[in-house]
């Protein structure tokens, strides 16, 4: 089996949650890390057993020992690395949203496609075993016409500085793009694209857009989603059919588990997942570029355009445009 070099850029949380993930998977090896400081690259070395540090994200990119690039700076570096790498011929795991809008989404897949290069947005749920479980298990219709989808995504942090990452306008903070993409995927997932969208949003002190509700009308059912960076809630998500009510357990968007409820009672299934969760998507990644795959079917660069033209629209009817958009 090749063994798949990684370089990973915008050494924040999710970097080391993910590098934990990747000295789970075997066949993969962490080959640099950069920072914009190079005592951060260090320690991050040594703390993920990488093998080089760099303190320049070009000069990771410019290293010709590494296969794939996990990015995972905030929102509005995405389309600049993720343009950068590919052209420097690296594969792409770009951290969600892959661009902060439908245009820079369309840039990022005409540049994978015309470099002939792996690209994907790091949608890990879509990965996540229970997902899988779930969007196999509805095939075989067990209840029935699906006629409600009820999911959120909520946490507590209005105790964060309105710099952070989730609240800074330069940086496309706000919740729907940090965190509303995730019920907003569910639905795409499960029903497609809808024939009608309608949303309101509530805003924080410093302007950001902190919390959002959607309603997506099908033709014949319904999704009511939430976002919100001021309280933490259950994140269970219910999908509702005329014979049955199927619910993903919570934390919904990595649960290990579901549950099944219908007039024969209820049933519940678990499908533990790897580590914290991001496992799976890396070796999604790791099997698409042994086999010189440029996408992974599961999750396309077409439906990654899908979802982020859902958000586009929902942020255009919330008001929480970017000045630099
Ligand atoms: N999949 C998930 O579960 C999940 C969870 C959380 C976040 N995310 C996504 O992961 C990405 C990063 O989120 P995070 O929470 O890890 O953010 P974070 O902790 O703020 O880390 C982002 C890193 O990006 C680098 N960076 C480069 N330019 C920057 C700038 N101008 N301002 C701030 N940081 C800059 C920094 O690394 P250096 O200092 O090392 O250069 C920083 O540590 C986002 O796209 C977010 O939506 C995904």
């Amino acid at each position: 089996m090749k063994e798949i070099r990684w370089g990973i850029i915008g050494l924040g949380t999710i970097a080391n949650d993910f590098a934990s993930d990747l000295n789970k998977v075997s066949g993969a090896v962490i080959q640099g890390v950069a920072s914009r400081s190079l005592t951060k690259a260090k320690d991050f070395t040594k703390d993920h057993k990488a093998l080089k540090s760099y303190d320049s994200y070009d000069d990771l990119l410019a290293d010709e020992s590494i296969d794939v690039v996990y990015i995972a700076t905030p929102h509005h570096l995405h389309l600049k690395w993720t343009l950068k790498a590919l052209k420097a011929k690296k594969a792409v795991l770009c951290e969600k949203p892959l661009g902060i809008n439908a245009h820079q989404v369309r840039l990022m897949k005409s540049a994978a496609q015309s470099e002939k290069v792996f690209l994907m947005e790091a949608l890990w749920t879509r990965f996540n075993p229970t997902m899988e479980e779930v969007l196999k298990k509805l095939k075989s219709n067990p209840i029935g016409k699906l006629r409600l989808l009820k999911a959120d995504f909520c946490f507590h942090a209005l105790d964060q500085s309105p710099e952070h990452r989730i609240f800074n306008l330069e940086l496309a903070g706000g919740s729907i793009l940090d965190i509303g993409i995730y019920p907003v995927f569910l639905a795409y997932v499960l029903l497609g694209k809808p024939q009608e969208i309608k949303a309101y949003g509530q805003f924080h002190q410093g302007g950001s857009e902190l919390q959002t509700s959607v309603l997506l009308n099908y033709r014949d059912c319904q999704a009511q989603l939430f976002s919100s960076f001021a309280f933490k809630s259950e994140m269970k998500a219910h999908l509702y059919g005329e014979k049955g009510k199927l619910c993903i357990d919570a934390d919904w968007f990595q649960s290990d588990s579901y549950r099944l409820i219908t007039d024969q009672g209820e049933q519940v299934f678990t499908n533990p997942k790897k580590g914290i969760g991001f496992c799976h998507e890396i070796e999604a990644v790791n099997t698409a570029i042994r086999n010189a795959k440029i996408e992974e079917p599961r999750w396309t660069l077409q439906n990654s355009l899908e979802l982020i033209e859902l958000l586009d629209e929902i942020r255009k009817q919330v008001g929480a445009i970017y000045d630099f958009e």
